[in-house]
Order: structure tokens, then C-alpha cells, then sequence
């Protein structure tokens, strides 16, 4: 992990992220110039680095102004930009809007002072650079950022798994009034792709919420080649947010995707992914765009806890896939079985368990 790579200041934030593999370099380069935003860079070489034209970066025009060296030995990029954050009240029957929080427009703090080079992580914290409404006057809006060295699985929820090809950011809003009764909230998330790779939301549902309790649904928005369509990287993340910083269960926020649009947007407004793709006029990268909106039927789990958080994985391949735990397998087996098979295996697992307790969950019955 390194800071500001070639730049003395902690004005600005950029944290890159290299990760070494046995053929390969997976460069995260992530950053709050403009909106905040991360690119990830695969290189065919275990040797790339990551240049950057500091001068040129930080100037209107910051086109060329990052890429990766040599620049031959790039497999891939792509780069997911968080754009906007939608606030709204359900007014009787229509959705009275806010007005938008444009990250773009936000100032953010060093992350230099957050940088954890044990743990791997890092926070981007931001506020409004114009607040008329006074909202963050007593909070704050986070991207937060783990990279990983190895596959394995989070311990706080959502429990998500994760590759060593992956890196975990968390959207946290803490402590920001809402400006309605029943405010909910709404991320944009735009992704640039290099043109010939399509973006496909799916959706999986699973009988077993061992590692993430009462949640079954997760969702992967996977970048596939349109040729061969072998996955290129993704975002995936659990159908929940959570209301608290060390959550349970009982803290889950509803957490719904609202549909891809194939925007025909510009590039968005970051100059960290302009300065690596290039201004040009959508010729060699397409943009999509998907809002993430919390909050169930009420809305109300915010206006109480004054907090919102959301995990979603970054990687490059193939999204990680849960298998069932344990338990359910057993459930299963017991079920699938003969009554007989069912009374041995029911009886044997009462012996083993007897006295043992899965963590965070209990059975129904
Ligand atoms: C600001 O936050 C603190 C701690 O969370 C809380 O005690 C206080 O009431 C808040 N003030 C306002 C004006 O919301
Ligand atoms: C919010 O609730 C208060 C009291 O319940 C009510 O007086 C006010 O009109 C509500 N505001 C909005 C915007 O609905
Ligand atoms: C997200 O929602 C806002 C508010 O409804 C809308 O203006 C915006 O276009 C939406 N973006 C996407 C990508 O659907």
C-alpha cells in the first residue's frame, strides 16, 4: 500500500494498492480527486508499476496523467466511481426527492492518518464542501477499504468472502441528519469498462444464512467479455446494509438494487479514471450505472441509529462463490435420508452438538 506515490502533500488522497502474483500485478488505485473512485489495473507481469504525472493529475485536464508501465503488459482495466447519494421521503404516494449529494463536491480528509499497513485498510471520510442544510454538521460520509492477502472470509457481518484477487470497501454514512421523517438513502455507482465487456447484475438466492443471518440473497455485477463470456472482475455484495458499527443481525437495513442502465453517460466526474482512460468521447470504454437504495418499508432503522453501512467486494475473475456450511449439509443429509438414516444421523449430530453452539445462529425450532 502506498500513499500519494511521488507527492509530498496529503491535500489530496491516493492509495495504491499492489498486489504481486505468481505471473501478474493487480493494481487498486484508489482516490478521492473528483469523485471518489477506485481502478483496478491487471498486468501480465509481476514487475508493472504504477506512473503517475502528478502535475498533469491535478490539473483541468488530467487526461494520461496515470497508467501503468509497461504499458504493454496491461491484461485489463476497469474502474467503479461512486458517484452521487439520492436522499427521498415517501410524501403519500409519490417520492419527494432532496437535493443530491454530489461526491464530487465533497472535501475529503488525509487518509494518510488511516492508513493501517497491518490490518490493510484505509478511509476515505468526506463532508459536503457546501452543507446549506446543515446535515453533516455532526457526521460524516466514509468509504472504507481492505485489501486482502489471502481467500478467507470476514469476520463482522456481512461475514462476505473474499480472494486475495479482491479488495472490500464499505460505504458508511454516520451521524448525518436526515432531512426527512422517513428519509432513505440512494448510492450511484457508476463502472467504466473497456468496450467488448458487458455488465450482468445477478442475483443468488440460497436456503442457508449461516454467515450472514436472515439474509439469502446475494447480488454480483459481473463484467464479462462479450466474446467467450469468461467473467473479467465484478462488485458483489449481500442484500443488506447494517445499522450499526458493530452489527447483528437484528441490525439489517433492506438493501435493493435498482435496475443496470447502459447509461450513454460521459465519463464520470473523477479525475483518477479520466487520467487513465482518457478523455476521448466513449470510444474505447462504455459506462454503466446502478443506484443501491437502503431502507425497508419505513425507512426507519436510519432515522433511529444515525448509521448505515454497506460491504461490496471488488475483484478481478470470477466472484467468490458460498458453498453450504456445514450445518446445512447435515440439515440436508438428514432430510434427503431414510427415516432410519435420518434417526442415526439425527441421533449422531445430537450427541456431537449437544452442548455446542453455532455462532449467531439458532435454529427456528
Ligand atoms: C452529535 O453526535 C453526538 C454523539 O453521537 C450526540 O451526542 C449529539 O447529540 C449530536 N448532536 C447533534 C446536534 O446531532
Ligand atoms: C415530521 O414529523 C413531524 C412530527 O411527527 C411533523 O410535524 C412534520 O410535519 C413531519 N415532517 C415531514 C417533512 O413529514
Ligand atoms: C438513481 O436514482 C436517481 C434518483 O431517482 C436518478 O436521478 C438516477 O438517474 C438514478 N441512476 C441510475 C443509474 O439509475
Amino acid at each position: 500500500m502506498q500513499y500519494n506515490p511521488g507527492w509530498n502533500s496529503s491535500s489530496v488522497n491516493l492509495l495504491h494498492v499492489r498486489a504481486v502474483g505468481p505471473a501478474d500485478t493487480l493494481h487498486f488505485i484508489w482516490s478521492s480527486i473528483g469523485a471518489p473512485a477506485v481502478l483496478l489495473v491487471v498486468s501480465g507481469s509481476r514487475n508493472s508499476t504504477l506512473g503517475i504525472d502528478w502535475t498533469r493529475l491535478l490539473s483541468p485536464a488530467p487526461a494520461g496523467a496515470v497508467w501503468i508501465d509497461p504499458p504493454s503488459s496491461v491484461i485489463y482495466s476497469t474502474a467503479v466511481v461512486f458517484t452521487k447519494v439520492f436522499e427521498y421521503s415517501e410524501a403519500k404516494t409519490e417520492e419527494l426527492f432532496y437535493p443530491t449529494y454530489d461526491l464530487s463536491d465533497f472535501s475529503w480528509d488525509s487518509v494518510n492518518r488511516t492508513l493501517n499497513h497491518t490490518a490493510l485498510t484505509a478511509e476515505f471520510t468526506g463532508i459536503p464542501a457546501a452543507d446549506p442544510s446543515g446535515s453533516f454538521s455532526n457526521g460524516s460520509l466514509a468509504f472504507r477499504v481492505t485489501a486482502y492477502e489471502a481467500s478467507s472470509r470476514d469476520g463482522p457481518l456481512p461475514s462476505l468472502l473474499h480472494t486475495a484477487n479482491s479488495s472490500k470497501v464499505e460505504f458508511v454514512l454516520a451521524g448525518v441528519a436526515p432531512r426527512g421523517n422517513s428519509s432513505r438513502f440512494v448510492l450511484e455507482v457508476a463502472t467504466v469498462e473497456e468496450t467488448g465487456v458487458a455488465q450482468k447484475l445477478r442475483s443468488t438466492r440460497s436456503i442457508d444464512d449461516e454467515y450472514t443471518p436472515t439474509i439469502f440473497e446475494t447480488l454480483s455485477l459481473v463484467a464479462e467479455s462479450r466474446n467467450g463470456s469468461s467473467a473479467r472482475s465484478f462488485l458483489q455484495w449481500k442484500a443488506t446494509a447494517y445499522g450499526s458499527p458493530s452489527p447483528r443481525r437484528e441490525d439489517n437495513i433492506q438493501c435493493r438494487s435498482r435496475g443496470l442502465q447502459a447509461a450513454n453517460w460521459t465519463l464520470p466526474v473523477s479525475s483518477i479514471v479520466r487520467a487513465y482512460f482518457g478523455e476521448g468521447a466513449g470510444s474505447t470504454y462504455t459506462v454503466s450505472a446502478i443506484n443501491i437504495s437502503f431502507g425497508g418499508e419505513d425507512g426507519k432503522v436510519y432515522q433511529e441509529k444515525r448509521y448505515l453501512s454497506w460491504s461490496v467486494l471488488l475483484g478481478f475473475g470470477q466472484p467468490p462463490q458460498d458453498t453450504f456450511s456445514p450445518l446445512v449439509i447435515s440439515i440436508m443429509a438428514v432430510a434427503l435420508g431414510t427415516p432410519l438414516l435420518m434417526l442415526l444421523v439425527g441421533s449422531c449430530a445430537l450427541l456431537f452438538t449437544q452442548g455446542k453452539r453455532y455462532s449467531d445462529y439458532e435454529p427456528i425450532n
